[in-house]
């Protein structure tokens, strides 16, 4: 059945994260399959915002390991630590990078990549599950209505991890 997601042309991200959100959580609904609805959740962030690269690393083993994403072609393994995904894991906090050059240790999956902001995913316990990465190809383009926005729908995708 083809989807479609509905949200306002507006450059006010969070009304376009309230409007996703539900629609998200439809998308999901009675797919039991993982990998289809972070690849669905992928492309809907993409599809509403833009973002040049908007993708999931999860944890296997002692690494970060590339799950669904939507852009150019990415590293699929990151050590615990290294880059802004494995900072964002061991630190378990939400990172907003105004410019990846400015950060150390940045992994630069594409030269396009210039901002990027990543959040932890939980499990009820509190381990930290992954991460979801969201990479801009223009300067400073993160703020914390993108981390309040887009934790909504980390959410979504941490119920999803429970059922899985
Ligand atoms: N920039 C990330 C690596 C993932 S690519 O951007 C998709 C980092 O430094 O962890």
């Amino acid at each position: 059945m083809a989807e479609s997601l509905a949200f306002s042309k507006t450059l006010d991200r969070a009304k376009i994260y309230d409007e996703i959100a539900p629609q998200i959580v439809a998308l999901v609904e009675g797919e039991t399959d993982l990998v289809a609805n972070l690849a669905n959740i992928t492309a809907a962030i993409k599809e509403s915002f833009g973002f040049f690269w908007v993708g999931f690393y999860l944890k296997k083993e002692n690494q970060l390991v590339l799950s669904a994403f939507q852009g150019s072609i990415a590293c699929t393994r990151i050590d615990f630590g290294r880059g802004v995904c494995g900072h964002c894991y061991t630190t378990r906090e939400t990172v907003i990078v105004p410019n990846v050059d400015e950060f150390p240790g940045h992994i630069a999956c594409s030269s396009a990549s210039k901002s990027e902001i990543v959040l932890p995913i939980f499990d009820k316990s509190g381990a930290c599950l992954g991460v979801l990465d969201v990479d801009s190809d223009k300067l400073d383009d993160f703020s914390n209505i993108d981390a309040e926005g887009l934790r909504k729908i980390v959410e979504i995708v941490e119920k999803l991890l429970e059922e899985n």
